[in-house]
């Protein structure tokens, strides 16, 4: 074959397999999730997601994907949504939400879910969760061994109830798993996803995973889900400046009657902005509130990006913006308005008010 005929051959390829994975991620079938009691809406936007999930569902994954991204960005929903694509593969899923107290699972194998669903049972009675991680596990290496060819385990908000290290050790097992199975199967997905800023440093030490962040809803994704938002509503120019596309914040102000107030107090109270913390640190506040990027210019001390992170009302080490980087699209470059600096970014513009708030009330 000639050079040429061999360029036209993957013109046409790259033709084709383009336009028939758009229609993939048009085809899909959105699922519906609770907003508010009664209220049900369409999970909306997140193209580029879905499109990745089609993709691992299609090869299967070398690693397990270790997701982080602000609180209430989006993660759970699309999760549940990539469940059902990956049912529509004909994946065994197995899903657990300690936090959310979720195990759901369509796994064909009787005594293996009977183990799953007996242990998760346990779980909720002593709210000790490490175990049903080992067990979903365990149960994967399982579910090869007896051939189960197409498998997908989902560990969601496992990191709130265990700790770091621990959570750690099981992404090692899971990777395990992948690398060294018990007998031949096809294809494995294993997605595990945080919200915990300080569980990501201690998984991004090692190799065990891919570790892939995912933003607040990009402009025009978070358009179409304020549309879809009942009642009288703020402008959505306002909309989006108070919550820079986290739908979770969206909720709490639907519900709240779009009372700012409320919700930023209930921010402040949650993430303990005490007198005490406020007035040590409110020098350097005051200037991370105009620019969080000077979070990471050398002048601040690394303690408070410490705690921040840990507060969960930052995130730093934003990676390059380019969408195959993260999980759907990135955020901007950089954008003061909405909090989102180069390196640093306010998980959301409510978080930077709760701050301003506490050092107007609290700072000297
Ligand atoms: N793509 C989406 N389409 C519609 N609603 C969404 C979408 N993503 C999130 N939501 C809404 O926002 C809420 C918070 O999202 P969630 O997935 O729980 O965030 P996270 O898991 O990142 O904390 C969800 O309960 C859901 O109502
Ligand atoms: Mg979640």
């Amino acid at each position: 074959m000639c050079i040429n005929e061999f360029k036209w051959l993957k013109y046409d390829f790259i033709i084709a397999g383009g336009s028939d994975h758009m229609s993939n991620v048009r085809d899909i079938k959105r699922i519906y999730l609770n907003f508010a009691p009664n209220i049900k809406i369409r999970f909306v936007g997140r193209d580029l997601a879905i499109q990745r999930v089609i993709e691992w569902a299609e090869e299967g994954m070398w690693k397990p994907a270790v997701i982080f991204g602000p609180e209430g960005c989006g993660k759970t929903a699309w999760l549940k949504q990539s469940i059902e694509i990956l049912k529509s593969y004909d994946y065994d899923v197995i899903y657990v939400n300690p936090f959310e107290r979720i195990l759901d699972t369509t796994l064909g194998v009787a005594s293996l879910k009977k183990r799953l669903t007996q242990i998760f049972r346990e779980a909720l009675k002593t709210n000790v969760w490490g175990g049903v991680i080992n067990t979903a596990i365990d149960v994967v290496r399982e579910a090869i061994r007896v051939g189960r060819g197409k498998i997908a385990v989902i560990i969601d908000e496992a990191f709130q109830m265990i700790k770091t290290i621990e959570a750690s050790s099981y992404i090692k097992a899971l990777l395990g798993v992948m690398e060294h199975p018990p007998s031949h199967y096809e294809r494995i997905v294993a997605i595990v996803a945080t919200s915990e800023g300080r569980s990501r440093a201690e998984i991004g030490r090692h190799e065990w995973s891919d570790l892939i962040p995912m933003w607040n809803m990009s402009k025009n994704d978070f358009r179409e889900l304020y549309d879809q938002t009942p009642g009288e509503k703020p402008s959505f120019e306002d909309v989006w400046r108070i919550t820079g596309g986290n739908p979770r914040i969206l909720r709490e102000l639907y519900k709240s009657r779009w009372d700012i107030n409320e919700v930023l107090t209930r921010i402040i109270r949650s993430k303990r902005l005490s007198p005490n913390f406020i007035k040590k640190w409110s020098r350097y506040l005051e200037k991370i509130i105009e620019d969080p990027d000077y979070l990471w210019s050398g002048d601040v001390p690394e303690r408070l990006l410490d705690i921040l992170l840990a507060k969960n009302l930052v995130t730093d080490n934003l990676y390059e913006r380019e969408p195959r980087f993260w999980i759907d699209q990135p955020p901007p470059r950089k954008d003061l308005e909405i909090g989102v600096g180069e390196e640093v970014a306010w998980q959301t513009p409510l978080h930077r008010e709760a701050m301003r708030r506490a050092l107007e009330k609290f700072g000297t």
